[in-house]
């Protein structure tokens, strides 16, 4: 018989109730319990940054963490970074204005890594930005354009 744990997840500013198995990990939780699919699933084994979200306002791999290490934490997903409004996030519109992507499917990892990058203060030049994001790989190869993203988004941060 498989174990399960009742856990409550609060996402985005909402809290959610759960009950899984205890080796859930955060990744699987989002995505396939809360149908939070914004945070993408690439490598699943910490490689890759496309499940990229934050913890306590820190960038996480979701694939590498627990959904039960997760609680009590003020979790935010890419679907929660826009405003209440509905405006886009300022690193969102950056990523538009500048053509920062192809496929898409690592943006959504690619953004929420730029936010946290912004925020710690890891954007002052376009090395700096590069090895801050270095964690999040884009298999079209669109790292010009995401270096000038958060370039465009730290100016207005
Ligand atoms: Fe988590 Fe690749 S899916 S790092």
């Amino acid at each position: 018989m498989t174990r399960t744990i009742h856990i409550a997840l609060d996402i985005n500013g909402q809290r959610h109730e759960l009950d899984i198995e205890p080796r859930v990990t955060l990744l699987d939780a989002l995505r396939e319990q809360l149908s939070l699919t914004g945070t993408k699933k690439g490598c699943d084994q910490g490689q890759c940054g496309a499940c990229t979200c934050h913890v306590d306002g820190k960038r996480v791999l979701s694939c590498l963490t627990l959904a039960a290490q997760a609680e009590g934490r003020e979790i935010t997903t890419i679907e929660g970074l826009s405003g209440e409004s509905g405006d886009l996030h300022p690193v969102q519109a950056a990523f538009i204005e500048q053509d920062a992507f192809q496929c898409g499917y690592c943006t959504p990892g690619q953004i929420m890594s730029a936010v946290a990058c912004i925020r710690e203060g890891h954007a002052g030049s376009d090395a700096e930005i590069r090895e801050y994001m270095s964690g999040n790989l884009c298999r079209c190869g669109a790292y010009n354009s995401i270096v000038a993203a958060v370039r465009q988004a730290a100016e207005v941060a």
